[in-house]
C-alpha cells in the first residue's frame, strides 16, 4: 500500500487566510479547497483561481484585457493619463482618499497590472483581484511581492468575508463592470464599516464623444476605434453602455460623494 503523507500544515492558507468560498461561503483551507463543500481553490504562482463564469460585458472586457487588443490600445490609455499630467498625477484626486497613516489592509479590485501599487503607502498589505489572469501574471512579474496576495475574481462576486479590508479601491474598470449594482455591493460588503470605498473611472458617455455621434453618424466612430485596434464586439459593447451611473451609486451607496476627476471626463466615488 503507498504511503500518503497528510497535507502540510506548514503551507499558509491562500490569501492569507482571507479566502472564503464562493458557493458555501465556508474558509479555504492550506490545500486550496473549501472546508464546507470541498471546493477547491487552485493555485498557480501565487495566483489563486476563484472565479466562475462570466457573462455580457465581463466576458467581453476579460477576452478584451487578456489579449491583443488591449496592447494595441494601451498607448491611447497613456495618452489620456499624459494629458492628466502623468500616471501619479493623474492618480493623485483618488489615492488621496485613502487613510494617509498607519498599517492597512487594501483590496484594489481590477488591479490590472499594479499601475497603483507604486503610489501607495509602504507598510500596506494589499490585495488585488481582477478577472483577467493575463493581466494578473503581468502584475506578479512587475511586482513578485504580490504573489500570494492576487486572485482571479469578479468583482460581482468577492471571495473574501464581510468587512476583510480597511479600505478597497477600484480604478479604471468599473464603468464597463456587466452588473455594476452587484459590485458595489460586494465593494461595501468586503471593507469594514467606516473603511472607505472609491471607485474611479471614465465617463460612460465618453465614448459617445466622437465626431461620428457629435455628428449624427455613429459609424464613423465605429469605424476608428476599429482601426485603433479594439474588435467589433467591443466596440458595440462601449456604445451601449449606460449613459449615467450615477443612479446606481445612489441606490447601493446613499451617502456616497460624486466627484468630477480629469477635467470632468472621470468621476470618483467616495464612500465611508
Ligand atoms: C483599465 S484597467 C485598470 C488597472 C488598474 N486598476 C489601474 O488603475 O491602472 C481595468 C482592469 O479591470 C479589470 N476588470 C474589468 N472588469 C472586471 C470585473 N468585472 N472583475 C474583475 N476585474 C475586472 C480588467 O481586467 C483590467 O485589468
Amino acid at each position: 500500500m503507498p504511503q500518503v503523507s497528510p497535507p502540510s500544515t506548514d503551507r499558509p492558507p491562500p490569501l492569507g487566510g482571507l479566502l472564503r468560498c464562493l458557493g458555501c461561503r465556508g474558509a479555504v483551507g492550506p490545500c486550496g479547497s473549501c472546508a464546507g463543500c470541498g471546493r477547491s481553490y487552485p493555485e498557480r504562482w501565487g495566483i489563486v483561481e476563484a472565479i466562475g463564469p462570466l457573462v455580457g460585458r465581463d466576458r467581453i472586457t476579460e477576452a478584451f484585457y487578456g489579449g491583443p487588443a488591449w496592447e494595441r490600445f494601451r498607448p491611447w490609455e497613456r495618452r489620456f493619463l499624459a494629458i492628466q499630467g502623468g500616471s501619479r498625477r493623474a492618480r493623485r484626486p483618488i489615492l488621496r482618499h485613502l487613510p494617509g497613516s498607519g498599517s492597512s489592509r487594501l483590496l484594489e479590485v481590477g488591479i490590472g497590472d499594479g499601475d497603483n501599487l507604486e503610489f501607495l503607502p509602504g507598510g500596506w498589505e494589499v490585495v488585488g483581484v481582477d478577472h483577467s489572469g493575463a493581466r494578473l501574471d503581468e502584475c506578479l512579474r512587475r511586482f513578485p511581492s504580490m504573489a500570494g496576495r492576487l486572485a482571479r475574481a469578479q468583482a460581482s462576486e468577492l471571495p473574501f468575508p464581510d468587512g476583510s479590508f480597511d479600505a478597497s479601491l477600484c480604478v479604471g474598470g468599473f464603468t464597463m463592470f456587466e452588473d455594476h449594482e452587484r459590485a458595489l455591493r460586494e465593494l461595501r460588503r468586503v471593507t469594514r464599516l467606516g473603511g472607505p470605498v472609491i471607485v474611479a473611472d471614465e465617463q460612460p458617455w465618453l465614448c459617445r464623444m466622437g465626431i461620428g455621434h457629435l455628428i449624427g453618424v455613429p459609424r464613423i466612430d465605429r469605424w476608428w476605434l476599429r482601426g485603433l485596434g479594439l474588435d467589433p464586439e467591443f466596440v458595440e459593447m462601449v456604445f451601449a453602455l449606460p449613459r449615467d451611473l450615477r443612479p446606481v451609486f445612489r441606490d447601493v451607496l446613499p451617502g456616497a460623494e460624486w466627484r468630477r476627476i480629469w477635467g470632468g471626463l472621470g468621476y470618483c466615488v467616495v464612500d465611508r
